[in-house]
């Protein structure tokens, strides 16, 4: 099979931890008889920087003539302080997010035996094990609402960012959280905050509607203080976590954390049809960029996602993750990851350990 792969290498560590991947990717081609085709796509903060636009014209169709993204990051200091959105490496992402219909974004959050040191919670907790999937509604709500700003009489000036969800939006979202319940344990519960939301209201309502067609799924509401408590408590007990836009932008970074390396965690960004867009969860991490000192897993990671998810290639995904636990197993680290006192490798003798276990 031959499959065309756009890449936003993007800015800070972004190009670093692409290249690892794209040359996983070329292994893997050869070890299973698959072609790739790559497609540089230029977008973020280097976009401002060469065209003056994070987002250059055309680059929503460019990735829609390809077979599914891969993004390395984009942003950094450098471009933080512009008003102006085009200005803005974020409104890429964005508008990305919503030219390809992208609505369900998905964010693995599971502890690697070999670093369960790395747990920053009780060692009983990090012992009962961490193995959950944050999908996040990833187009609607407050990231896409209209927002304002006036001036009022009395009280200086005032901002509104308004938050919205139709019953399409949260019926699709909710679909993709049951049957994606259905192929792990069987567990989803719906993260809201309807005792004062009237979005959180109506999310609920449909998602009581789905429980009953997915009755064979356990389900339960969660309110997103709790379980903002909860992950920190017993994260053991979820499986799928299913949440509007920002609470999951929030709680994923959280349930990052308890993993112990937010360079190990990669995503899927997914819509009804192809591509698919997938990205490691960390940043463009500038301090360390062009210095061989990146973590390349979450982004490897994110291209046993892509396997997986947009080309239902499950062996090439399973290859590159075993892969991946068999180099940690050995004890290699990143910086990163590496304990007190324990040697780190860079991004290049990382990506090259987890080909060699590929071939
Ligand atoms: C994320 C990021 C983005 C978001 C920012 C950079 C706009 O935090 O992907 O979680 O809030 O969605
Ligand atoms: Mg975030």
């Amino acid at each position: 099979m031959t499959f065309k792969i756009a890449l936003i290498r993007g800015d800070g560590i972004g190009p670093e931890v692409v290249g690892e991947a794209v040359k996983v990717m070329e292994t893997i081609g050869k070890r299973f008889g698959h072609q790739f085709e790559f497609v540089d796509i230029l977008m973020g903060g280097c976009a401002i920087d060469a065209v003056g636009t994070s987002y250059p014209d055309g680059t929503a169709e460019k990735c829609k003539a390809c077979d599914a993204v891969l993004l390395g990051a984009v942003g950094g200091p450098k471009w933080g302080h512009a008003t102006q959105p085009e200005k803005r490496p974020e409104t890429a992402l964005l508008s990305i997010r919503k030219d390809l219909g992208l609505y369900a974004n998905l964010r693995p959050a599971a502890l690697r035996p070999a670093l369960s040191q790395a747990c920053p919670l009780k060692k009983e907790t990090a012992d009962r094990g961490i193995d959950l999937m944050i999908v996040r509604e990833l187009t609607g709500g407050i990231y896409f609402g209209k927002r304002e700003r006036y001036q009022t009489e009395d009280r200086g000036e005032e901002a509104s960012d308004r938050m919205a969800y139709s019953e399409l939006e949260i019926e699709r979202i909710g679909r993709r959280a049951f049957e994606l319940a259905r192929l792990r344990r069987g567990k989803l519960a719906s993260v809201d905050k309807a005792n004062v939301l009237e979005t959180s209201r109506l999310w609920r309502q449909v998602m009581h509607r789905l429980a009953e067609e997915y009755s064979d799924v356990a389900y339960e509401d969660v309110l997103v203080d709790n379980a903002a408590m909860q992950l920190v408590r017993d994260p053991g007990q979820f499986d799928v976590v299913v949440t509007e836009n920002m609470f999951g932008d929030i709680l994923s970074d959280e349930a990052s954390m308890i993993t112990g390396s937010i360079g190990l965690l990669p995503s899927a960004s997914i819509g009804d049809q192809a591509p698919g867009l997938y990205e490691p969860i960390h940043g463009s991490a500038p301090d360390i960029a062009g210095q061989d000192k990146a973590n390349p897993i979450a982004t490897i990671l994110s291209v046993a996602m892509m396997f997986r998810y947009s080309f239902q290639l499950a062996a090439e995904a399973d290859a590159i993750e075993q892969a991946v636990d068999a180099v940690l197993n050995e004890g290699w680290r990143t910086a990163d990851i590496a304990g007190p006192g324990e040697p780190a490798i860079g991004t290049i003798q990382m990506g090259e350990l987890i080909r060699s276990k590929l071939k």
